[in-house]
């Protein structure tokens, strides 16, 4: 049984503050002059509530999900901001207290259930965030709040209400996808996800979701797995934040940070884990840079290149010059 423990980081130093959603929206301070030209919204996400009833969350990419809008019209900007109602946020604010575990906060059993009640939430399954915090982009003619997990949220873009919750799952072979897909000229979306495949092997899948639809129907229901790249280890597939593609071809980079799937499955919400304690290195397996064409979409096996170990979360640019691929990427060494 769990029991309540004094989080490690309890006593922790606030680093940063939870604030209110608006009402409405309201005139933006600006310094220097916006050209008259420019207008339209821009959209951003980020954390804005770092506390329920009396738990913080302590990471963050813990606090939930707040979603920012600029207006931009004839030199002026208004700014209006909300928090989108993810299963997280909802679940937390009605019952005061973390529900979901988020990647640095480990959620712990509600106190009012009985101790059989609690011992058969263990193994009804793992409740995987939906706290879409990291970033929101286009899906055909809807914008989608994201996370890391399988779940992504469709919001309003001019109310910033929310308006529903989609498993990717229900759709496509992945265990969740990047924050960071690239998003073509004419909307098609390609992502990057780790998944099970055959035999329970680790792959990594990269996904395409078609722009918006003659019919009007949700391009979601036509995404699909357009090439499978595999995984050097079998049960800890690399921690993937971003990927890179030129107009020919997919890059991935298979880095030594490694999400043990094994610890994930075995202690989750037992021993109050969370995401963060399921991340380990291994630096002796190097970095792995995948290749993949586009059209047709194929592996390119015979084109995979090992160097030294090290870490990663944002490609900066990838693109073909002179037969060449050319990978710009921002890297670390060692993971501490
Ligand atoms: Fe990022």
């Amino acid at each position: 049984m769990a029991s309540r423990v004094e989080h490690p980081a309890a006593g922790y130093k606030k680093l940063f503050e939870t604030v209110e959603e608006l009402n409405e929206p309201i005139p933006a301070k600006v310094t220097g002059a916006i050209p008259s030209w420019l207008g339209g919204s821009l959209l951003r996400l980020g954390p804005g509530l770092f506390e329920v009833g009396s738990e913080p969350f302590y990471h963050l990419f813990d606090g939930q999900a707040l979603m920012h809008k600029f207006d931009l019209k004839n030199g002026h900007v208004t700014y209006n901001r909300k928090f989108v109602r993810t299963d997280a946020y909802v679940r937390a604010m009605t019952e005061k207290r973390v529900v979901i575990t988020e990647f640095g906060t480990a959620a712990y059993p509600d106190p009012c259930k009985n101790i059989f009640s609690r011992f058969f939430t263990y193994f009804k399954g793992i409740e995987v965030t939906d706290n879409c915090l990291v970033n929101v982009y286009p899906i055909g003619e809807d914008f989608y709040a994201v996370t890391e997990t399988n779940y992504i949220t469709k919001v309003d873009p001019d109310s910033l209400e929310t308006l529903k919750r989609v498993d990717l799952c229900d759709h496509l072979s992945v265990n969740g996808v990047t924050a960071h897909p690239h998003i073509e000229a004419d909307g098609t979306v390609y992502n990057i996800g780790n998944c099970f495949g055959k035999n329970m092997t680790l792959a990594y899948n990269i996904i395409k979701i078609p722009p918006a639809q003659n019919d009007q129907s949700d391009p979601i229901a036509k995404s699909q797995v357009l090439v499978q790249l595999p995984s050097s280890e079998r049960f800890k597939p690399s921690y993937i934040h971003s990927f890179g593609m030129t107009d020919n071809y997919f890059v991935f980079v298979e880095q030594p940070v490694k999400i043990n799937l094994l610890k994930f499955l075995s202690s989750w919400s037992i021993r109050g884990t969370n995401y963060m304690d399921c991340f380990e290195s291994n630096e002796a397996m190097g970095t792995w840079f995948h290749l993949a064409s586009k059209d047709p979409a194929e592996y390119l096996s015979s084109h995979k290149f090992r160097t030294s170990a090290f870490n990663l979360f944002h490609h900066i640019n990838s693109y073909e010059d002179q037969g060449f691929i050319i990978v710009d990427v921002c890297t670390w060494k060692g993971w501490s």
